[in-house]
């Protein structure tokens, strides 16, 4: 997830492209960067490493060049592949330095295509994925295509989500753009022609939109914009409408980031996956400084993490359990780190944290590492200190989250953890590949999965609208639906600010049902997971005393809907993935109940995003 930007006109200006970056930075900000072709002739890059401060440093930078140019791009970048480097940094160059690219999204076949140019000669400045694609262009400008024909060619190559952005020394006015599953607009101002990731990038600079589909390539020129499939035949351009004022189109037209990157979550749960399995059917990693030996040898594992971390390390345990036989403990980073937790050579510990930068989930990382374990983190930001610091590294492809509730992070994480979990199955041989590949199809069947729960928002949002005057809410789940249940209940804490309570289902008659009464609601996880009927027993039991039951079921699942006075439906799937899908309608209702409440979801009270001191 980067954000994308070219300008071609009269009046481009530098201002435009590194405006457009700024509003764009919501798509990631650990470097930002731009290529510019002035004179005609002269193709000028520049590029800044200093995260949230990149921007800044980039626009004093431009100082030093000529603001005249007749076409340039610019990118802020999400690191994905490569660390966050100069080097790494967008725009891209071919070996000639005439050809310059930006790109987001991931090329999944970026390895072959980089041995295969690297042996013909071609030499890379970087350790991105995006390299590769300037050098393809190149080879085929020597080959006598032109841009256009290029990118085309191009993109055939490339595997993966993507859209890129590319200008030619040799064509100096003209900028070419492609896309597939991975978003692109063009715009058109007064003498100024834009394409951008999104709208927002560009509003009050253009005046019209224009789509760009799946495989479509456009060629922007000052004069003109023009619209062309992967085999060159021209197609019709169609124009975006455009309500929004700036403020809520920097939210993508939601009402704040929350409830946006709820919506996101087919998506990134599907970028988390891509290019996780290499052609032979294996699961591979991102950064493994560890040996397999290494990893044959572990006979236990830890996962930390605080919060919603916390409760995806729970989701995996299950998962991690069953697939690999290895022992799992799961601890709260800051307990970890002060209980002389029994942790040597043959421990592995994960850490999970979204920003990689949580104060107790690195000390706890340290003290592990102090202990002799092998560490691997599950992080959302590349080049995290807990990345840099671990072992063996993961990386959640969610997009920043701007939300202080965890929603988006939490779900990829599940994934991460799955894929893991798929990953030492593989290597301490407990699964068999067509077995692991089995299981990475159903993972793969989440991001449409997903987009159904999303679709039942509206019934979701109308009765949390009821539910404005409930004083206490308490969720229920018997194995991965407890975690659910732990999740759900701290999503209404954080943004409610109402008691909510997260238990194990078994458990409550051990205590907890004294609590229930007519004016308790209850959120029972009753979706078809291996603990199903046994579930629904512990639901019955509050269900008679007296408490407003609301079931979380599979769709269609009449028998589990009908116990409860309300039911959340949401898809099937293998009952070890079912965490990904169960919590979202939870996520939902708990946003919906805080908006009714009138409470700020984004920045709710006491909390920080994330939390640097111990
Ligand atoms: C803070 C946030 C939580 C988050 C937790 C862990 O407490 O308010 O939403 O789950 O930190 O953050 P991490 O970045 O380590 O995942």
């Amino acid at each position: 997830m980067c954000g994308i930007i070219g300008s071609t006109g009269k009046k481009a200006s530098l201002i435009d492209l590194i405006e457009g970056l700024g509003r764009l930075e919501y798509r990631g900000y650990d470097s930002a960067g731009i290529a510019v072709i002035s004179d005609l002739s002269k193709l000028e890059r520049l590029r800044a490493v200093d995260g949230t401060a990149s921007l800044a440093l980039l626009d004093e930078l431009s100082k030093g060049i000529n603001g005249v140019y007749s076409a340039g791009i610019g990118h802020t970048r999400w690191a994905t592949h490569g660390r966050v480097t100069t080097e790494n940094a967008h725009p891209h160059f071919d070996c000639t330095g005439n050809i310059a690219i930006v790109h987001n999204g991931i090329v999944e076949n970026f390895r072959e295509l980089k041995e295969e140019l690297a042996n013909a000669g071609h030499v890379f400045t970087s350790q991105t994925d995006t390299e590769v694609i300037a050098h393809l262009l190149e080879n085929y400008l020597k080959e006598g295509a032109n841009l256009t024909s290029a990118v085309s060619l191009a993109m055939t190559q490339l595997r993966g989500a993507m859209a890129i952005v590319a200008i030619d020394v040799n064509d100096p006015q003209t900028i070419v753009a492609c896309k597939r599953m991975a978003p692109l607009i063009v715009g058109s101002g007064n003498e100024v022609n834009f394409v951008a990731s999104d709208v927002p990038a560009i509003l009050g600079k253009a005046d019209t939109f224009y789509q760009v589909g799946d495989n479509q390539v456009v060629v922007v020129s000052p004069e003109e914009i023009s619209l062309y499939d992967l085999s060159g035949n021209q197609l019709e351009l169609s124009k975006i409408d455009v309500e929004w004022d700036l403020d809520a189109a920097v939210r993508g037209g939601f009402h704040d980031f929350m409830s946006k990157e709820i919506f996101e979550q087919s998506n990134s749960v599907r970028d988390t996956l891509l290019g996780r399995m290499n052609p032979d059917g294996e699961i591979i990693l991102d950064e493994m400084r560890l040996k397999i030996d290494d990893l044959q040898e572990i006979n236990k594992i830890f996962i930390v993490g605080c919060g919603t971390s916390y409760h995806a390390g729970m989701v995996a345990k299950y998962a991690i359990e069953h697939w690999t036989r290895l022992p799992v403990e799961l601890d709260i980073s800051s307990e970890f780190r002060y209980r002389d937790p029994v942790v040597d050579s043959q421990t592995l510990v994960i850490g999970v944290s979204q920003s990689g930068e949580t104060l107790d989930t690195m000390a706890a990382m340290h003290e592990a590492s102090l202990l002799g374990a092998k560490t691997l983190v599950v992080s959302n930001v590349m080049g995290s200190s807990m990345a840099r610091a671990a072992d063996a590294v993961l990386y959640t492809r969610a997009g920043p989250e701007i939300g202080v509730a965890a929603t988006k992070t939490h779900t990829s994480q599940i994934v991460a953890l799955l894929l893991l979990a798929l990953y030492l199955a593989q290597v301490r041989h407990n699964l068999q590949l067509s077995e692991v590949g089995e299981i990475f199809s159903e993972l793969q069947l989440l991001p449409p999965k997903i987009d159904q729960i999303l679709e039942t928002n509206d019934k979701i949002a109308s009765v949390a609208q009821s539910m404005v005057d409930v004083k206490r809410f308490y969720f229920i789940g018997r194995q991965i639906g407890y975690p659910v249940a732990l999740e759900g209940a701290l999503k209404l804490k954080e943004i409610s600010y109402l008691p909510a309570e997260g238990y194990p289902a078994g458990e409550l008659k051990h205590g907890p049902i004294a609590m229930i009464d007519a004016d308790a609601v209850v959120f029972g996880i009753a979706t078809r997971t291996r603990l199903w009927e046994k579930t629904i027993s512990n639901i019955e039991e509050v269900k008679v005393r007296g408490a407003k039951v609301v079931m979380i079921v599979n769709s269609g699942d009449d028998a589990s809907s009908s116990l409860g006075d309300l039911a959340f439906e949401v898809p099937q799937t293998h009952p070890l993935l079912a965490g990904v899908l169960d919590v979202i309608p939870l996520q939902l209702f708990a946003y919906h109940l805080s908006i009714a409440l009138g409470n700020d979801v984004d920045r709710p009270r006491n909390l920080a995003k994330t939390v640097t001191v111990e």
